[in-house]
């Protein structure tokens, strides 16, 4: 029996990078913060916890925050690789906080885009969900007027003043063919727009990678959060192409019954499933099948 697992399974570049930041700054043996956790992976946060890294959750928690409280011994505030807004870099630098910035460079690339075109008067748009902190980061690099847009009816609703120039953003993981039909509404009403597609590839990479793993797989497992609306996207994905596919979050979720007849076993996850995770079950299955 063969288990193959996805080259895409897990974090994705900008996450892994962030994370490993994260692990090298506990290394030096400062006192560690996290801008808002650094990925939304329970495990992760709870081993980064134990291990002394604070979550400041908000910018109000951070107003408050005092350089001693922060740097006892130097320690230093990590962005996540959502990125935040110009804002928190100016309040970290007023409080003369030491900061890394472990924002995704693909991030870091639709804030200048936004800061640029804003600065030239654009009226911004994101399309993306404002309740996320990406967008919620995003939404700070504009100037001039900005406006969130998720469904068609609001792109329907949506109206420019006279003269203005839109340019057109996306969220990194927002859906390439909504992103296209919202961009279309836009268009129809004939205003002047610039189009940034601003959408990263690891997501649909992921996906596309999964289908053609559980195409040929026997039995397909796909390990993430509950909560994880990318890896319900992959179980469903995997479901659709193989019909014993397992959902799990780790390996003690894993209640497996593996035939004679089973030739190759699949194994991908979410964006926010830590490769020890991944390697766990991955053994478990090439030891005991
Ligand atoms: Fe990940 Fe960066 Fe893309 S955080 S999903 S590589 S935009």
């Amino acid at each position: 029996m063969e288990v193959v697992v996805a080259k895409t399974a897990g974090f994705c570049f900008g996450v892994k990078r962030a994370v490993d930041t994260v692990y090298e700054q506990i290394e030096t043996g400062k006192a560690v913060h996290t801008y808002g956790p650094i990925v939304h992976n329970g495990e992760v946060v709870k081993d980064l916890e134990e291990k002394g890294v604070k979550v400041i959750e908000n910018r109000q928690e951070l107003e408050q925050m005092d350089r001693e409280s922060i740097q006892p011994n130097n320690g230093t505030v990590i962005i996540r690789a959502h990125g935040v807004s110009e804002e928190v870099y100016q309040l970290l630098e007023e409080k003369k906080l030491e900061c890394i910035d472990a924002t995704c460079p693909f991030v870091k690339k639709i804030h200048r885009i936004v800061q640029r075109h804003s600065k030239e008067g654009c009226h911004i748009v994101i399309i993306g969900n404002g309740a996320h902190p990406e967008v919620e980061g995003i939404r700070g690099w504009a100037q001039a007027p900005v406006t969130v847009v998720e469904t068609q009816e609001q792109a329907q609703n949506f109206v420019a003043k006279e003269g203005e120039k839109l340019c057109i953003v996306a969220q990194t993981t927002f859906n390439y063919k909504k992103f296209q039909d919202l961009v279309e509404i836009f268009e129809k009403k004939g205003y002047d727009i610039i189009v940034a597609n601003t959408i990263c590839n690891a997501t649909k990479e992921r996906q596309e990678e999964a289908l053609e793993l559980a195409a040929k797989a026997d039995v397909m497992i796909v390990i993430g959060g509950t909560h994880s609306s990318n890896t319900r996207k992959l179980y469903e994905l995997c479901k659709s192409r193989c019909e014993s596919t397992y959902y799990i979050q780790t390996l003690a979720d894993l209640k497996l019954d593996l035939p004679n007849s089973v030739e190759l076993v699949g194994i991908t996850a979410g964006a926010s499933t830590p490769n020890k995770i991944i390697e766990e079950v991955q053994n478990y299955v090439r030891i005991n099948f």
